[in-house]
């Protein structure tokens, strides 16, 4: 039989860190919508680790939705619902309400539009008050780039030229444009970032 559970390496080493700062964003009960879930190990630990909350994962890739429902049905986890085809570029959303969004390196590994319609959506689902927590490297003003993330940067520019590192001020108008306030931000390991929007 195949076994369609993919591994990405980062995300063992990040995620702890990242459960570290959603224990203290997300909501004790209610139903959390991941965007661009990719592997799945990233939602499954957090179901695991938080059982009050129901996570929904979510890609618009076919194989990490394989993926996903892969190392769902292995986990056993009674929160964790199986993966939608989202596109958070897309106009038109599979999910209407959520109580928190999440979306762990997808903005720089996708064009811009992609953050645009992520703002658009999830705003559109979000009750006021509600987080939408982003993780990745950025670009930010006053704040030198970490050589490795200038590596990475060209390294994405050179798979697709609508990819890259965003600015974190362009990302923060957006979403200030699209009904939420903030950034919260903290600094997470290997110069990645944690930024926590909220919906007005
Ligand atoms: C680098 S992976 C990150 C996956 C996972 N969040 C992690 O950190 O391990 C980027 C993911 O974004 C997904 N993706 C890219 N553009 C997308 C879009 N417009 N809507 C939803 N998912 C998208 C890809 O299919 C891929 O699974």
């Amino acid at each position: 039989m195949t076994d369609h559970r993919q591994h990405a390496p980062a995300a063992a080493r990040n995620r702890d860190p990242i459960l570290a700062v959603l224990r203290g964003v997300l909501p004790r009960t209610g139903t959390v919508l991941e965007i661009a879930s990719g592997t799945g190990e990233h939602i499954m630990h957090f179901a695991a680790a938080m059982p009050g909350l129901v996570f929904q994962p979510s890609d618009a890739d076919p194989e990490a939705r394989r993926s996903i429902a892969a190392w769902a049905a292995d986990s056993g986890l009674s929160n964790l619902r199986p993966p939608l085809a989202l596109d958070a570029a897309s106009s038109i959303w599979e999910v209407t309400a959520a109580d928190a969004a999440l979306c762990i390196n997808m903005i720089h590994i996708s064009p811009w539009a992609s953050t645009e319609g992520l703002m658009r959506g999830a705003a559109a689902i979000l009750p006021p008050g509600a987080p939408l927590y982003l993780y990745g490297p950025y670009r930010r003003a006053g704040f030198a780039t970490a050589p490795s993330n200038e590596a990475f940067d060209r390294d994405l520019r050179g798979r697709n030229p609508a990819w890259g590192l965003r600015e974190l001020e362009a990302v923060a108008a957006l979403a200030v444009a699209a009904g939420f306030s903030g950034p919260a931000v903290t600094e997470m390991p290997a110069n990645n970032l944690s930024v926590v929007f909220r919906r007005r």
